[in-house]
């Protein structure tokens, strides 16, 4: 008997996701919670919120599910994991109290000194007033940021004293996060280039995945506002074989002992945000889940079955296991609604990607798409994840951004410089 495997969310990540265990020879039947239309190419997509805990629990049980693969980072921080868990249930992706070194940066700064594991000097607040006294003590550029989550908006990197001002008013005041801003971590801005590292783990045990990057910022160049993700590629040139010995050594397994001697075993994937600044590395953030759009990119290079290192990282025993991965890189192009990550417009619908599918070396990720009267419209901020394999990173882009060119939508935006920082030193 194959495996029944429950995917919980419905973005593009879980798309890759989907498209990868569905792939997978030792699964019977694959569903998605909620999923989306691309999703449900692969699996049976049920009806159920990823933050519905009650119904997704009932659904695991019910479906006598072998494994839930948990995508976004809310339902984990709110503890769905160990509702599964106490269910008798198999589950990838952690605990609430291992989650927390997303969903609290306040805890994850602490733990972080506590084991000496090197990030920007910090202090946490509950008062404003508190926060804009050491903030005008500071100076600027100074970083400010709700502790709690606030889907990638939390971190406010300010450059003058009013903007972090202002920052403070919005994260504590004005409550533009919500609970996330009761407590905010102010912390040193710093520079460098950043680096996103994964890796599996089961609380005992990490295995890498291979590296990756994204590009934050909407605007080319990487530049205006911060969003969930404009595009992603894999590997990441600065990642060299040193650099990823280092973030293993100093950062990946440092933080995977201090969770388990604190008991909060870590199982899932971990993720690091880093900033290297010539031999200075330093931690910028941790989630408690795969990258999005890194993802992409990411399980378009996986040769190996995706499935067995899920169940291992949810099991224990990843000890000793090795992943395959395709040598060529990918770059994911993220098409988005215009006006995003600000206010944008819904259903427009959306032609050219059946002609984008049929691509050679193309994947077309669905992020926010649904069916209206049986057409496809855009359906959220991050529309698609379209991803090029190639023989090199010009390659994987050229092919890539042939296929975002094949689709359309009303007031479409997307980046057209993704991976310029791989393109310069493959240049080289
Ligand atoms: P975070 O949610 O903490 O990863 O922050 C989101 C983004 O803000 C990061 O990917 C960086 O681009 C930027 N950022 C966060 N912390 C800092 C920092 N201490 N110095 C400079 N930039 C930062
Ligand atoms: N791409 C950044 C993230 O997933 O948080």
């Amino acid at each position: 008997m194959g495996l029944k495997i429950l995917l919980v969310g419905g973005g593009g990540r879980e798309h890759a996701l989907a498209w990868k265990i569905a792939q997978s020879p030792l699964v019977e039947k694959l569903y998605c919670a909620p999923g989306n239309p691309g999703i449900a190419r692969h699996a049976e997509c049920v009806n159920i919120g990823a933050g519905d805990l009650v119904a997704l629990e009932v659904l695991a049980v019910e479906k006598r599910i072998d494994l839930t693969v948990v995508g976004p980072e809310a339902p984990l921080v709110a503890g769905l994991a160990d509702n599964l868990r106490a269910a008798g249930q198999a589950v990838f992706g952690p605990s609430a109290s291992a989650a927390a070194i997303e969903g609290s940066k306040a805890f994850m700064k602490d733990l972080l000194r506590r084991h000496n594991i090197p990030s920007a000097h910090f202090q946490v607040f509950t008062q404003p007033k508190a926060a804009l006294e050491h903030i005008r003590k500071q100076g600027a550029p100074i970083v400010v940021k709700a502790s709690g989550l606030a889907s990638g908006k939390g971190a406010m990197v300010c450059h003058t004293l009013h903007e972090a001002e202002q920052a403070v008013h919005r994260a504590m005041v004005a409550r533009e996060f919500g609970n996330a801003g009761r407590e905010v971590v102010v912390e040193e801005f710093l520079t460098g280039e950043e680096i996103s590292f994964m890796a599996f783990a089961d609380g005992q045990h990490l295995l890498p995945l291979a590296s990756a990057q994204d590009h934050k910022a909407v605007g080319e160049g990487d530049t205006g506002p911060n969003t969930g993700g404009m595009g992603a590629y894999s590997p990441a040139p600065i990642c060299t074989p040193r650099i990823h010995d280092r973030i293993m050594a100093e950062v990946m397994e440092p933080v995977v002992r201090a969770m388990a001697e604190e008991g909060r075993p870590y199982r899932g994937v971990l993720y690091a945000g880093l900033m290297l600044d010539g031999d200075k590395l330093k931690v910028l953030e941790f989630n408690a889940r795969f990258g999005d759009p890194e993802t992409q990119p990411l399980l378009v290079r996986m040769y190996s079955d995706i499935v067995p290192f899920l169940l291992a990282a949810a099991k224990g025993t990843l000890a000793g296991m090795k992943i395959d991965w395709d040598p060529r890189p990918a770059v994911c192009v993220v098409m988005a609604a215009g006006g995003y990550p600000g206010s944008y417009a819904s259903d427009h619908p959306i032609t050219g990607i059946d002609a984008a599918d049929r691509c050679a070396d193309v994947q077309v990720f669905h992020a926010g798409t649904r069916l209206l009267d049986q057409r496809l419209v855009t359906h959220g901020g991050r529309v698609l994840g379209v991803t090029g394999l190639g023989a090199t990173v010009t390659q994987a882009r050229k092919t890539a951004y042939e296929a975002v060119d094949l689709i359309r939508w009303q007031d479409v935006y997307f980046r057209r410089d993704i991976a310029h920082r791989a393109l310069s030193r493959e240049a080289q």
